[in-house]
């Protein structure tokens, strides 16, 4: 959801501005503005409904000038449509100071009642107007810019960052932050506010991330971060991983194209550094302590959309090799049914982002609660990593298309390499078996790399022939469950089409009801090798519903000569142990979803009404 970015330093406001929007576009939005000082020494806003390319272009015809302070905006539309003029920045009463916001206002009716009962003029239809008009109205009662959002943010409810700067401040930008994101790049005579470091990486690999309720004041050559009552807070800087072609296109048709290909390096970066000898070492789990995790009863996984499926199969692999009971919720169900926590629950909670609010909200309430909280996460400096005790990073690199992939299978591998780590400190596993899970996690990489080079011709023909069908089904079992839960939540968000995942053992409790002549229906068969395997179960179920007319795609290990006979098309994947197929039957779907949009001429990257991170509850 809304993207933020804020500069101050040479005169190149414009290019930084929308240089970072551009990289915060994946969050998703539908309109954008940026304010700058213009060589008169004037504020000078433009703002666009639409795609970013609408500003890029109007701003092309009609430059603003290229100032040495700017802020910059991507909106989300809440409160008010996607409007040139619900469009950030907005502006106080007499135009000389500009405000971007990302989050909801809570209390903003009340605000903006005293505020009409006190003559203001309101332009739009966003809580964000009320904020500039307040932070106007007491910067001119003070003069000084970071007091006027400090006294404002004391009154705001809700969640929100705030950026704003104002033309008698030139070199001034002040950031609030309250449960939304906000990131400080530190430069060389220059310095950047993102709502994640994918803002300014381009320019620096030095970032801060700021803590809740504190206010950030940036100049040219200083950095201050207080608190919301003034007082000076220390910040710790810290080095950007992530490369800046990292979240470049290059070649590719679209970033989810180019991110489907990194699916094998998300998992073999996410295991780098974690193995030696066999054995898995997670010194990130050092906050909780061994002895504390030897001592945790129950596990609970928080997460929402895709990476709630891989919570799911993180409970699969954590419950066989560290026998402790393990329940996955959303995040948003999770937080507010009053669930039972102690200090003996682990959480972990799963976040891309690491700024979904949901899995936010629940991580703080797990914490408050007396739980011990770790995030898997693939983001540093995000919010969710910093409410944790502990926190093992996915090293996906950035993921820039909306709906999630390689972050997909470096969750997984992350929650594994927990499962490993818990089975040594509990004892459930011995060191030989454990040394043999580690040794097929680590051959992963190489087997999602053959199944990309194998399927995806063949799915993009799939796709070519399906684009006017109206419903798909996902059927699976075991941890081929999940599986379906997320081929069909792809061909949800990518292709807008109806579908949907089912436990293969439910089939005959409901769904196989919807099955008629033609019906397109996955099925992720496990392998036929493993002595206590579904296969058989599975197999059944494929003639079931082939017998009512079903067309039937099988993804199953190559060789599977029983799916033959019974289905229309097998998608072969290397042989694998039963828990780690998902991350090879997996592939497929994620490129099959893909493929699908793009044969219907749909957007990939950035689908209709979605956010990469969802920021407001
Ligand atoms: C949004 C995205 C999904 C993603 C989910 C959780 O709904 O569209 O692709 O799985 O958020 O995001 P997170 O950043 O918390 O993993």
């Amino acid at each position: 959801m809304c993207g933020i970015v804020g500069y101050v330093g040479d005169n190149k406001s414009i290019e930084v501005l929308l240089g970072g929007l551009k990289r915060l576009e994946y969050r998703g939005y539908d309109s954008a503005g940026v304010a700058v000082i213009d060589a008169d020494g004037h504020l000078a806003t433009r703002k666009r409904a639409g795609k970013l390319q609408v500003l890029v272009d109007d701003l092309a015809a009609h430059p603003l000038g290229n100032g040495a302070t700017g802020i910059g905006h991507t909106r989300w539309a809440t409160h008010g449509g996607p409007t040139d003029v619900n469009a950030h920045p907005h502006l106080s009463a007499d135009g000389k100071l500009a405000l971007i916001h990302n989050g909801i206002i809570e209390n903003f009716s009340e605000l903006k009642q005293e505020l009409l009962d006190a003559g203001a003029v309101f332009s739009s239809e966003t809580d964000t107007e009320v904020a500039a008009l307040l932070v106007g109205r007491e910067y001119e009662a003070t003069n000084d810019l970071t007091e006027a959002l400090r006294r404002v943010v004391a009154r705001l409810d809700g969640a929100f960052t705030l950026l704003v700067m104002h033309e008698d401040q030139p070199g001034l930008v002040v950031g609030a932050r309250r449960n939304s994101p906000l990131v400080i790049g530190l430069g060389d005579g220059e310095n950047f506010l993102g709502s994640d470091v994918a803002a300014f990486v381009q320019f620096t690999k030095r970032a801060m991330a700021i803590g809740q309720d504190q206010i950030v004041a940036i100049r040219p050559d200083s950095v201050e971060v207080t608190d919301f009552a003034g007082a000076p807070v220390e910040v710790e800087e810290f080095e950007i991983a992530w490369d800046a072609s990292a979240s470049e296109k290059g070649g590719w048709s679209s970033f989810m194209a180019k991110e489907i290909s990194e699916e094998p390096d998300a998992v073999a970066n996410t295991i780098l550094g974690r193995v030696h000898d066999g054995v898995v070492t997670l010194s990130e789990l050092d906050p909780i302590g061994d002895e504390a995790l030897a001592d945790i009863d129950r596990i609970v996984i928080i997460a929402c959309g895709t990476a709630a499926y891989a919570g799911m199969l993180g409970k699969y692999a954590i419950e066989q090799w560290a026998r402790i009971p393990v329940e996955v919720d959303l995040a948003h169900e999770f937080r507010y049914r009053n669930p039972i926590l102690t200090s003996r629950t682990l959480v972990i909670s799963i976040s891309q982002s690491g700024e979904t609010m949901d899995t936010l909200m629940a991580v703080k309430f797990a914490t408050a609660a007396g739980a011990r909280v770790l995030s898997v996460c693939n983001t540093q400096g995000a919010t969710i990593p910093r409410e944790s005790d502990a926190v093992v990073y996915t090293h996906a690199g950035p993921e820039v298309a909306v709906a999630s992939t390689k972050a997909f299978l470096a969750q997984m591998t992350a929650l594994y390499l927990i499962g490993l780590h818990l089975a040594k400190v509990r004892g459930t596993l011995a060191a030989a078996e454990i040394r043999e899970n580690v040794g097929e996690l680590q051959a992963i990489p190489a087997k999602i790399a053959e199944v990309l080079a194998v399927s995806q011709a063949e799915i993009g023909q799939l796709a070519h022939w399906m684009t006017d069908v109206q419903s798909v089904l996902f059927l699976g079992r075991n941890v081929g469950f999940p599986v379906a839960l997320e081929g069909a939540l792809k061909l949800k968000e990518l292709a807008y089409i109806h579908a949907e995942g089912f436990a293969a053992g439910e089939l005959k409790h409901g769904p196989i009801a919807l099955i008629e002549p033609g019906q397109v229906v996955f099925v992720i068969v496990p392998s036929p090798r493993d002595p206590d395997s579904l296969h058989p179960k599975v197999v059944s179920n494929i003639q079931e519903i082939r017998a009512r007319g079903a067309r039937v795609i099988a993804i199953a290990e190559k060789g599977d000569a029983a799916v033959l006979p019974f289905a229309d098309e097998v998608i072969p994947i290397p042989l694998a142990g039963t828990l780690f197929e998902p991350f090879l039957t997996v592939v497929p779907l994620h490129i099959f979803g893909m493929e699908l949009a793009a044969a219907k001429g749909l957007d990939v990257d950035q689908p209709r009404n979605l956010a990469k991170s969802v920021t407001v509850e």
